[in-house]
């Protein structure tokens, strides 16, 4: 037994587990991660710690309160500026909040900076790092988040891979076998939650049902890769393309932070029949686009969940680090060029729905298979006793 490790448990003799999360994609995530440890809390207990990467009430607090996640422990505000001054102020927040608490190991989630400065700090410290949704490659070295994923799964000890893609990445950077786990996504283990609760809901608990009635048929777009949103040009492009696919399709374009700043500084107008809005919160957004007939998109998550349901998705990049979406789900990679992304969504329009089969293991219960292994082989590391 570790006696180090035996005085860091707390009064119960539990696992300490520090979950960070820090921008809105990180939260969907970590709902189900915590539903399942609350059920083995006679084992581990966590903490939540909150960068602060994030701030906007739409971006995070509403998230917090609708996917049902606690209040976290601390929050270190570490929101705005560029990357490395971002990185830097969570990495210094974060090793102070782990010298008080020594956590047992520190869980990640996704690949925003939150994620790779959080590793950072745990593998410096010696605190065993868990990488959830580990092993995805874009191959673009000038998307920031390939970067984060690629130095985050450098540093952590236990991988956890939604496709298997992500296997074969991680084999062929030399990751031992019996630290990566294919165990679906807890992404989609959130937005089965999530369908649920909204089956049951009353329609009038939207705010966007009356646009959604008025319209009939739409689709939903997304944009804040930097690639898309941080020229004028390219920016602009997007606009005149969203515009003509609007003559056929009225679009509804939920505005990220960074997106609406360039929109406002490059003077873009869009198309009567692109309906700008503020950023949703999760239950509006899914409200939204679960019933879209096309969704464009240049989010990662977006192409998943898509998937996930079945819905028709244009991922409007020209890579992504999630095949299996494209291979086995509804996306297809219509790359930044106006005329293959018109020509992908009359192509989707016209086939409407596909039934296509859901990739292995996406079936609500990935956080479940996460926390069963962190909790079996920690607790057995921590005190040398296996679990009964
Ligand atoms: C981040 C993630 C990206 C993820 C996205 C989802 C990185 C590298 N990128 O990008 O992977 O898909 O979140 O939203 O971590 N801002 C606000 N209010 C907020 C949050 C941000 O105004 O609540 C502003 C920031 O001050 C900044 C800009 O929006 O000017 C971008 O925010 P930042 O967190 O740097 O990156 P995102 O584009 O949100």
């Amino acid at each position: 037994m570790n006696t180090t490790n035996r005085k860091q448990m707390d009064g119960g003799g539990r696992i300490l587990i520090a979950i960070v999360a820090g921008a809105r994609p990180n939260f969907m995530k970590v709902a189900p991660i915590v539903r399942a440890l609350e059920a083995v809390s006679n084992r581990c207990a966590y903490r939540i710690v909150h960068t602060g990467q994030h701030y906007d009430f739409e971006m995070n607090e509403v998230f917090f309160r609708e996917l049902g996640i606690p209040e976290p422990a601390v929050f270190l505000g570490c929101g705005g500026g560029m990357h490395a001054e971002q990185t830097a102020k969570i990495m210094m927040a974060f090793e102070a909040d782990c010298v008080a608490h020594r956590p047992h190991l520190v869980l990640v989630v996704g690949d925003v900076n939150s994620t790779m400065a959080a590793a950072l700090v745990a593998a410096k410290l010696r605190i065993p790092v868990a990488h959830v949704e580990a092993g995805l490659r874009s191959g673009d070295m000038t998307m920031p988040e390939e970067i984060n994923r690629r130095v985050t799964d450098a540093l952590s000890d236990w991988l956890f891979v939604t496709e298997p893609a992500g296997l074969e990445n991680l084999r062929r950077e030399g990751k031992p076998e019996d630290r990566v786990f294919h165990v679906g996504h807890v992404m989609v283990d959130n937005l089965f939650f999530q369908c649920a609760k909204l089956d049951e809901m009353e329609a009038s608990a939207f705010a966007s049902n009356a646009l959604k009635k008025t319209l009939g048929r739409y689709g939903i777009v997304t944009l804040h890769r930097p690639s898309n949103v941080e020229s004028a040009e390219a920016l602009q492009r997007m606009a005149e393309t969203l515009g003509q696919i609007a003559q056929e399709l009225p679009l509804i374009f939920p505005v990220h932070p960074r997106t609406r700043v360039s929109i406002e500084r490059f003077g873009i107008s869009f198309a009567a029949q692109i309906h700008l809005t503020t950023p949703l919160s999760y239950m509006e957004f899914l409200n939204l686009w679960r019933d879209a007939a096309l969704v464009i998109t240049d989010s990662g998550g977006l192409q998943e969940e898509t998937t996930a349901l079945g819905v028709p998705c244009i991922t409007v990049r020209e890579s992504t680090e999630r095949p299996i979406t494209v291979d086995e789900g509804t996306n297809v990679l219509a790359g930044t060029r106006p005329e293959k992304i018109i020509e992908a969504a009359r192509q989707a329009l016209a086939s409407g729905r596909r039934v296509t089969r859901r990739p292995h293991l996406w079936d609500g219960r990935a956080a479940e298979r996460i926390v069963s292994i962190l909790a079996d082989r920690l607790f057995t590391d921590a005190t040398g006793e296996v679990p009964g």
